[in-house]
């Protein structure tokens, strides 16, 4: 189902049977909403944001291509989140089982203008999959098209703003003991000590190596986002709390309790692809009653 917004920007919406829908803008090949059967927003989106080119919009799932932050010459997380993508009209059937799977394939190319700050030749695909029972699925195979013989590398993330009722009471599992690199501490690298992460000032780190599967708890709203993720080794948690929202112009200067971000990326070690050659990396998100208590 494909519409436009009030800013006559293309947007797509994917059912679920179940009841479950995710919209996504060609503006940015983002994710804007994903909602559960009840029509609970699962994602968050900014009150404030810029529905409005050249600004990214600030929530849902940016993409952070080719460059994540301003780890290299590009603009701050690089220019897919802020390139118009295009809709695959045939996009190629799954390899594997036949269960009804709501999906769409956005294409993103090299524009003749990015190849300027950024000389290579690529094709990107995101399949953007809507599973049975919810799960919404981001599958990116990018592809080194460069006809010069040459190498291309990137950094990556899946920028996702989880929408979490009041932050001091979240947790995040999976990540405690690891390494990570510190954004607010010039990405000086430390070890987590202790139990799972919890939130009480701004965050803004790069964890490293991390497992496959990551927990998300919001313990007032009794629901648990589980991260699953392939050839994605990092994971980044950044929450900008009450200082540095008020900077952002795009944020709300409270909106900082409602959400938080766990993004699947590749930023320790850059991808380098050579001509012919296509990565792939998938994250892969679900929300699950948690009607248990943990911690316990
Ligand atoms: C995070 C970075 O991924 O994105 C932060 O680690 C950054 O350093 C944040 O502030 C938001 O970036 P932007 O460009 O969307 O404001």
């Amino acid at each position: 189902e494909q519409c436009k917004d009030p800013n006559g920007l293309d947007k797509i919406i994917l059912r679920e049977i179940r009841g479950f829908s995710a919209q996504v803008y060609l503006y940015g090949g983002q994710v804007t909403s994903w909602k559960n059967e009840h029509g609970e927003e699962l994602l968050f989106v900014s009150s404030k944001a810029n529905f409005k080119p050249p600004k990214p919009i600030r929530g849902g799932i940016p993409i952070c291509f080719p460059q994540f932050s301003n780890h290299g010459s590009l603009e701050q997380h690089g220019f897919a989140r802020n390139r118009f993508w295009t809709l695959d009209p045939n996009p190629p059937p799954f390899s594997t089982n036949s269960h009804y799977r709501a999906f769409i394939d956005l294409i993103l190319k090299n524009s003749e203008e990015d190849t300027k700050t950024w000389p290579h030749r690529f094709e990107f695909r995101l399949r953007i999959t809507l599973g049975p029972g919810g799960d919404l699925m981001l599958t990116s195979r990018i592809r080194n098209t460069n006809t010069d013989g040459k190498s291309f590398t990137f950094t990556f993330a899946y920028h996702t703003y989880f929408s979490v009722t009041d932050i001091s009471e979240v947790r995040v599992e999976g990540l405690e003991t690891l390494d990570y690199l510190d954004n607010l501490k010039n990405r000086e690298r430390f070890t987590e000590q202790g139990d799972a992460i919890t939130f009480e000032s701004e965050m803004d780190k790069v964890y490293l190596g991390t497992p496959t599967k990551i927990a998300i708890i919001d313990h007032e709203r009794k629901r648990t986002y589980v991260l699953r993720k392939d050839g994605l080794p990092d994971a980044v948690v950044w929450n900008p709390w009450d200082k540095k929202s008020k900077a952002l112009p795009d944020f709300g200067d409270e909106e900082y309790k409602h959400m938080l971000c766990v993004q699947s990326a590749s930023i320790e070690k850059a991808i380098t692809l050579k001509p012919g050659e296509e990565w792939k990396g998938r994250q892969e998100i679900s929300a699950v009653a948690s009607s248990y208590c943990s911690g316990q």
